[in-house]
């Protein structure tokens, strides 16, 4: 059985013996997905997609040889869907990993007196991302539980493991997630960002670790390097902020110097990056924050500024514009907010030890990397500064907080406030678009072991119903009527919920049968092909709650030309929303989709306060899909508590 934790330290804690993902069955996947997209698709196209999956799943049919094989699988792989999740969600995606992929964290606006101040608090977060590594070292991190849905059951750790060991090397058609295991790399360093130049900061000098003097003086060394106007170096992390295979290629050709292969063999195998920013400029609000997160701008701004294949990006403007970017493969948001809070924590609850002692009395000057360039590098450097900056004046992006009421109104009318909300989505993109779209919403899944994410699809028939019940002029029902759509779209909702947090929902699955028949060397079966499954991995609406409890939110961009991406951080009493799209799309426009959305919330909470009391409870009709779950032969979570090994 997988061990959480394979070797957590004698007498420290439990670990938890977690159960691998479930294949779900097939026949219940399969009537899944004709019911997630009857009301999507067209009528026509819907009865083809029909018959095609009827056939797939006829006994003897090809969906029955897939689904053998990937029992085969799940038995021999502590994680069947793994491998096939990461590069389908990840390393074979090609766009640029700014606005695309990474996601941000937008941290708190500090007031910084003068560049000095912001330094200061440079050296502290760093003093604290090494004391946060510290734990992760000595495998000290407590295990963490479920919220909310089915809470109580202990989640894979895993993710927290590979916040700092791990990089994300392009390739031409798939990238590759490098993991460092510990101690492979002789001396911990982080890379620091400044003026478009990168520095090397030992934290471990003649076998002593830096303190937070030290560090606060290789910074104040590095700000004065990077103003050497005739040292200065080509901005070479812009490469990072180009599609995949563009920068697969410009790699190749940088690595024929060895000036070159070395500066990248010391940046892939940092802990972290920090980079230390000019003021921007911009006017700083939640919106302009979130966006120098995302793209610092591009390059006439921060955007050359970043490296932004390492996955932990810390920035520090010296405007007082903060957080972190992301490269998203090793780790979900979720991991990064426990991460950063906890750094957050750290800053305001640690004084600053800055009047004690330094630790190292001679500290060698950072190292600045070095670049050869030539004509054709040059060339390549312009290339991926155009396109960076198209991305920057593509994104449409308002951060939005609702104040009318937060997840405290929403939890008195007895509803789930994650599937309330969703419903709310729905409504919005409805009011926006006359019609819903297949909608993408982060499922945890580390239950089980190794688990990340699959998908709830939010867009369902019962959403419909309430949206058409909500905005239809003609039809005019009842309040009564619509309440209880509204009841019947959150119980569907909080149904997909349970469904996909206990590893029964459709997309990773249906992605397992997919990748086996391309393993088998099978013709792709024309479930794969069809229409209607190719419409519903277009994820038009793509959804994620990443909440935080200290001041910060989350942010990312769409993962379609025209489609939303929207993360939203339920508080007590305000909601807060990140929506992204491009302008290049005339059918998405993020102001007006917040309008709607902010339309909708209200005109849910006055539909739930004119409707005298609940009509049904979310809960019961949650546990109903539970059982059935169990019934139908799959695993829910069960953990089985050990004492220490
Ligand atoms: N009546 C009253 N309260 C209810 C309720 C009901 N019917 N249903 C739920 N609640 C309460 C919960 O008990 C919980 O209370 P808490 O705040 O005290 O913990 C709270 O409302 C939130 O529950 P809910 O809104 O149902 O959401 P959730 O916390 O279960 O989250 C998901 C649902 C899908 C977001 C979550 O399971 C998940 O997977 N999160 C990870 C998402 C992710 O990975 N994001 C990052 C991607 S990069």
């Amino acid at each position: 059985m997988p061990i959480l934790e394979r070797e957590p330290p004698k007498g420290r804690r439990e670990s938890y013996v977690l159960p691998k993902v479930p294949v779900p069955p097939l026949k219940q996947t399969l009537d899944m997905y004709l019911s997630c997209m009857k009301h999507l698709v067209k009528e026509e196209q819907y009865q083809k997609t029909k018959a095609i999956v009827v056939k797939f799943g006829e006994p003897g049919g090809t969906g029955e040889l897939l689904q053998k094989k990937l029992l085969e699988r799940s038995d021999k792989t502590y994680n069947w869907v793994y491998d096939y999740w990461l590069e389908d969600m990840y390393l074979n995606q090609r766009l640029a990993l700014p606005v695309n992929s990474n996601p941000a964290m937008v941290f708190p606006k500090q007031n910084f007196k003068d560049r000095k101040d912001s330094l200061r608090f440079a050296a502290h977060l760093i003093t604290g991302v090494l004391e946060y590594k510290e734990r992760i070292d000595t495998r000290v991190l407590p295990v963490d539980f479920a919220r909310g849905q089915l809470a109580g059951t202990p989640l894979c750790m895993k993710q927290y493991y590979r916040l700092f060991n791990t990089y994300r090397l392009p390739g031409h058609k798939r990238d590759t997630l490098v993991i460092h295991k510990p101690g492979s790399t002789e001396q911990e360093y982080i890379i620091v960002a400044c003026k478009n130049q990168f520095f090397v900061l030992d934290l471990v000098v003649n076998k002593k670790k830096l303190k937070e003097m030290d560090i606060l003086t290789q910074l104040e060394k590095i700000v004065k390097m990077a103003e050497n106007s005739e040292e200065r170096q080509p901005p070479f992390g812009l490469l990072t902020s180009d599609g995949r295979t563009e920068w697969a290629q410009a790699r190749e050709v940088l690595i024929k110097d060895s000036v070159n292969r070395e500066s990248l063999a010391v940046i892939e195998k940092c802990l972290c990056v920090l980079c230390l920013d000019n003021p921007s400029g911009m006017e700083v609000g939640d919106t302009s924050r979130a966006l120098l997160m995302l793209h610092g701008g591009g390059h006439e701004k921060m955007g050359a500024n970043r490296w932004y294949d390492k996955p932990m990006q810390f920035i520090v403007g010296e405007d007082g514009v903060c957080g972190t970017v992301c490269e998203h493969s090793p780790f979900e948001g979720i991991v990064l907010v426990a991460c950063t809070e906890y750094l957050m924590k750290f800053m305001t609850g640690s004084p600053s030890k800055m009047g004690r002692a330094t630790s190292v009395s001679e500290l060698p000057t950072p190292a600045r990397l070095l670049w050869k360039t030539t004509p054709h590098i040059q060339g390549l450097l312009k290339a991926s500064a155009e396109r960076l900056q198209r991305l920057v004046r593509d994104l449409d992006m308002d951060v939005h907080k609702f104040e009318v009421y937060g997840k405290e109104f929403i939890k008195k009318q007895k509803m789930s406030p994650d599937a309330y909300i969703q419903v709310a989505l729905q409504l919005a993109f409805y009011r926006c678009n006359g019609r819903l779209v297949s909608t993408y919403e982060s499922a945890s899944i580390r239950r089980f072991h190794e688990g990340r994410v699959d998908n709830i699809r939010s867009a369902t028939s019962e959403a419909l119903a309430f949206v058409k019940a909500m905005t239809d002029q003609k039809a005019s029902l009842s309040d009564s009527e619509k309440m209880k759509r509204l009841w019947d779209a959150i119980n569907a909702q909080t149904n997909y919920t349970i469904t996909a947090i206990t590893g029964l929902g459709i997309d990773n699955h249906l992605l397992g049968l997919r990748e086996i028949a391309q393993e088998l060397k099978m013709e792709m079966p024309e479930i794969f092909t069809d229409e209607t499954y190719v419409a519903s991995n277009q994820f038009i609406l793509s959804t994620s709650q990443v909440p935080t409890t200290v001041e910060m939110f989350c942010c990312y961009g769409p993962v379609v030309p025209n489609g939303y991406g929207c993360c939203y951080n339920p508080q007590s009493d305000h909601l807060l929303f990140s929506v992204t799209s491009f302008h290049g799309s005339t059918e998405t426009c993020s102001a007006v989709f917040i309008k709607a959305l902010d339309e909708g919330l209200v005109e849910m909470r006055d539909l739930c306060r004119k409707s005298n009391k609940p009509q049904s409870s979310a809960a019961p009709a949650a546990s109903k899909v539970a059982e059935n779950n169990q019934g139908a032969g799959s695993k829910l979570p069960s953990t089985l508590p050990k004492t220490g090994k």
